[in-house]
């Protein structure tokens, strides 16, 4: 199955009006190889900014959250609609930071998933591990129970929609990245999870490994059989290292 490689920018909480100027100026003069795709996930703030800058065919913009329900009384929340308004394909959705620190739940993010796609939007779902979690020898089943209620509130078929992101806690913004080996290993049991609900759907969804990928690091993760690109966030927001990533990706 020949995927297409995606490189994706989670800028977090972090970039500002100049950072949008230089990286799309920079991004609109990169060579992508044939089967890349790069999605820029800035603030909400500079989704605007951003629109008008980028000008790459193969280059997208990506939110990174989003309120499940369509509009009411929901003080600083964002809805699908108002992302709808501009040239936003991509919503990042249950990032470990997230979970953690807005204490996102599976079921919640599940519902989330759901509003994107009905929106028309792709939905970036992250799953990971923590440390504690990896050492316990829990990873399995804990992507399984991070997946299970998504695959419930969709569907297994919905998932020819859907890009996942596994991103070890440990390894986001540590500088301690998953071997290729065992990022392999995990994409490979998320893959054949989803395989166990429908097979063709497996072999299509693109799977991303995020957590402290850089320019030295990527190509060997990405030249993983089940590695389909990446979720960087401290690189992305370095112009001359993310373009150069961008270049320099081949795709499968
Ligand atoms: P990192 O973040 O590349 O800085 O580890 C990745 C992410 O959180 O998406």
């Amino acid at each position: 199955m020949n995927r297409r490689t995606i490189v994706a920018a989670n800028w977090k909480m972090n970039g500002n009006l100049n950072l949008v100027e230089e990286m799309s100026e920079r991004l609109n003069q990169v060579q992508l190889d044939d089967n890349v795709d790069v999605i820029v996930c800035p603030s909400f703030l500079y989704l605007a900014a951003m629109a008008a800058k980028l000008a790459h065919q193969n280059i997208y913009l990506g939110a990174q959250n989003v309120n499940a329900q369509p509009s009411g009384a929901f003080t600083g929340e964002v809805s699908t609609s108002m992302l709808q308004d501009f040239p936003v394909k991509y919503v990042i959705l249950g990032h470990s930071e997230r979970r953690s620190v807005f204490q996102e739940s599976s079921e919640s993010v599940a519902q989330k998933v759901r509003s994107v796609l009905n929106a028309g939007l792709t939905p970036i779902l992250c799953i990971g591990e923590s440390a504690q979690q990896r050492t316990a020898e829990q990873t399995e089943s804990v992507l399984a129970e991070q997946l299970q209620p998504v695959i419930d509130e969709i569907g297994i078929e919905k998932f020819n929609e859907v890009v996942i992101a596994y991103e070890p806690v440990w390894a986001i913004g540590t500088g301690k990245t998953a071997s290729p080996e065992m990022a392999q290993a995990t994409h490979q049991f998320i893959r054949q999870f989803l395989a166990s609900n429908n097979t063709d759907i497996a072999d299509k969804v693109p799977l991303l490994y995020g957590g402290s990928v850089n320019a030295q690091n990527c190509e060997a993760l990405f030249a993983q059989p089940d590695i389909d690109g990446g979720l960087l966030g401290g690189a992305s927001l370095k112009v001359d290292e993310f373009s150069q990533i961008c270049s320099t990706v081949k795709g499968s």
